[in-house]
């Protein structure tokens, strides 16, 4: 096969939603449909949700079995699948916000009764950021939930898509008689789908056509009222606009019962963009070119706790990548080469020979690798998208050891550039203050200071909202500002300014006073 046709036929993306939707009930029976796994749970015993902060120890323990389910790649028809796992806590948002600077489209998952959730809002900007084609799965048909009209409303409203359903619910919960399929004209009927079962649907392509009463009955003229009703509100499905990230298109199922799961893939696989062209600060860098490029968008650590071993994983933007080749890392130019590069099927880790834009390649890493940085056959490029997002939990870290001082900066640096959390250092005081998503990653860097690097830690509050970074083409007005705001302001681990704001008011007011400042709530503006 041809490099064009292997870029072509990889899909690569990862299944989103608030944690209890069913994102993991949908990514097993995705995985189940590929032949990844044989058996149902498999994806679900990695999972780390409903944790609390006393828990962290187990999520530890846990960090370690779930590189294997970071990337669970497949083969499905004739297609090259590469699904990307984002953690269920949502403490460790901040991962899954970055993994999404990997995927080339993306499936929201909603619960049909409990609709537009908080962490659903957060991650659909993430994608809408770099307007990432998002698909709508609606969940939980088989429970009585909102209206479907009302809950594309909601769902347009908030999450700010333009829908159009290309599946249609007849009934709900009790009375849920199955969906039609409008991409595809196919009546599909309600049954509790085993594994791997084939999903037997009925062609029907004229709504007015008897049988559809014969197998709907009274709803029969309900889907046919519904549907006239659809079309007057939602435009026809453009590919074009989806590919744009302008338009989603909606599917409604049960993935617990196997349930428009079929439906979902094959229209996924058809309509989803392979590996698309990516931005550099330098250039634009097409998928097809022939010279290698990568970035690294996440980092595994502490497999074994006894070595500090790490994995870099590195999504593939342009030409091949071949284990044992030198590659240029442009931020410490220099040269790499990797003997163990790992790829990942079928929910396993194997060395690879080769790989391709769209896929996702592990490098085992001593602690060279940032997320961020970019991999080359030798140009200078450097990847635009791969953000930090401003913490929300701030403490002010003091060393417990003075013995161990060296220690401590050695392990905050390493563990900040895995991405943990982020550290800024106070401009006034020097002092260094760790921002997070959630409470737990003050737990997991305590312990994981102390175990990893011998290093003590304790916290002390830092009475802070929002993190962030500023920019101004007037010199002379942000040297007024840095004057103004001297106590606020500090420095981020790459030296880049930030205002760090004790309220959404304070960050009013200095917009208000400084209108020339941006403010920006990512560091990649
Ligand atoms: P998440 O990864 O988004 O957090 O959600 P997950 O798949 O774990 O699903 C959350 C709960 O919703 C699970 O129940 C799961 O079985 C259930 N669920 C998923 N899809 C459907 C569906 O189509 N219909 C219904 N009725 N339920 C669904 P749980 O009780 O939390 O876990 P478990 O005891 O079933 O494992």
């Amino acid at each position: 096969m041809g490099m064009q046709e292997e870029i072509q036929r990889r899909r690569t993306f990862a299944v989103i939603s608030h944690p209890d939707a069913g994102k993991t009930t949908l990514t097993e029976k995705l995985l189940l449909f590929g032949g990844a796994i044989q058996v149902a749970g498999a994806v679900k015993s990695n999972k780390i949700k409903r944790s609390t902060t006393s828990d962290f120890m187990e999520i530890e323990r846990q960090r370690g079995i779930s590189v294997a389910t970071s990337v669970m790649g497949f083969d499905y028809r004739d297609h090259k699948i590469n699904i990307l796992d984002t953690p269920g806590h949502q403490d460790f948002a901040e991962d899954t916000f970055r993994t999404l600077t990997a995927v080339d489209s993306a499936i929201v998952v909603i619960d049909v009764a409990k609709g537009v959730e908080m962490q659903t809002e957060k991650l659909v900007k993430v994608c809408r950021m770099r307007n990432t084609p998002i698909i709508v799965f609606i969940n939980k048909l088989d429970r009585i939930g909102k209206e479907a009209i009302e809950l594309l409303d909601e769902i347009e409203q908030k999450l700010g898509l333009n829908l159009t359903p290309l599946s249609w619910p007849i009934g709900m919960g009790p009375y849920l008689k199955g969906v039609y399929n409008i991409y595809e004209k196919r009546l599909n009927l309600f049954s509790a789908h085993g594994r791997q079962q084939e999903e037997e649907t009925i062609s029907i392509s004229e709504l007015s056509s008897p049988e559809l009463d014969r197998y709907l009955d009274t709803q029969a003229q309900t889907l046919r009222d519904d549907l006239e009703l659809l079309g007057g509100i939602y435009p026809p499905f453009s590919h074009e606009d989806f590919l744009q990230g302008a338009v989603s298109p909606v599917f409604f199922g049960s993935a617990i019962n196997n349930f428009g799961v079929k439906e979902l893939l094959d229209c996924f696989v058809e309509i989803a963009p392979p590996p698309l062209a990516r931005s550099a600060a330098e250039r634009l860098v097409e998928a097809d070119e022939e010279s290698f490029s990568g970035f690294v968008f996440k980092i595994h650590a502490n497999m074994d706790p006894k070595h500090r071993n790490r994995i870099a994983f590195v999504k593939v933007c342009s030409g091949v990548f071949e284990r044992n080749k030198n590659y240029f890392h442009v931020r410490q130019s220099r040269k790499l080469k990797f003997a163990n590069a790992t790829g990942f099927m079928a929910q396993k880790k194997e060395l690879i020979d080769k790989a391709y834009p769209g896929d996702i390649v592990g490098l085992y890493d001593t602690g060279n690798f940032r997320i961020g940085d970019t991999l080359t056959a030798g140009e200078s490029l450097n990847f635009k998208g791969i953000p930090s997002f401003s913490p929300e939990q701030f403490r002010y870290v003091v060393n417990a050891d003075p013995m161990k001082s060296k220690q401590l900066s050695k392990g905050i640096d390493q563990l900040m550039a895995e991405g943990v959390a982020q550290v800024f250092t106070s401009r006034m005081s020097g002092r260094q203050i760790i921002g997070t998503v959630g409470p737990l990653q003050f737990d997991v860097i305590q312990h994981r200071l102390l175990h990893e690097y011998g290093a003590s830690c304790r916290y002390e509050p830092a009475n802070l909202y929002k993190a962030c970074w500023i920019a101004c083409e007037d010199d002379r007005e942000l040297a007024r500002f840095s004057d103004k705001k001297h106590r606020a302001l500090a420095v981020d681990k790459e030296g880049r300014l930030c205002f760090l704001a004790e309220s959404a008011y304070s960050i009013q007011l200095a917009k208000e006073d400084f209108p020339k400042i941006e403010f920006h709530y990512t560091s990649d503006f």
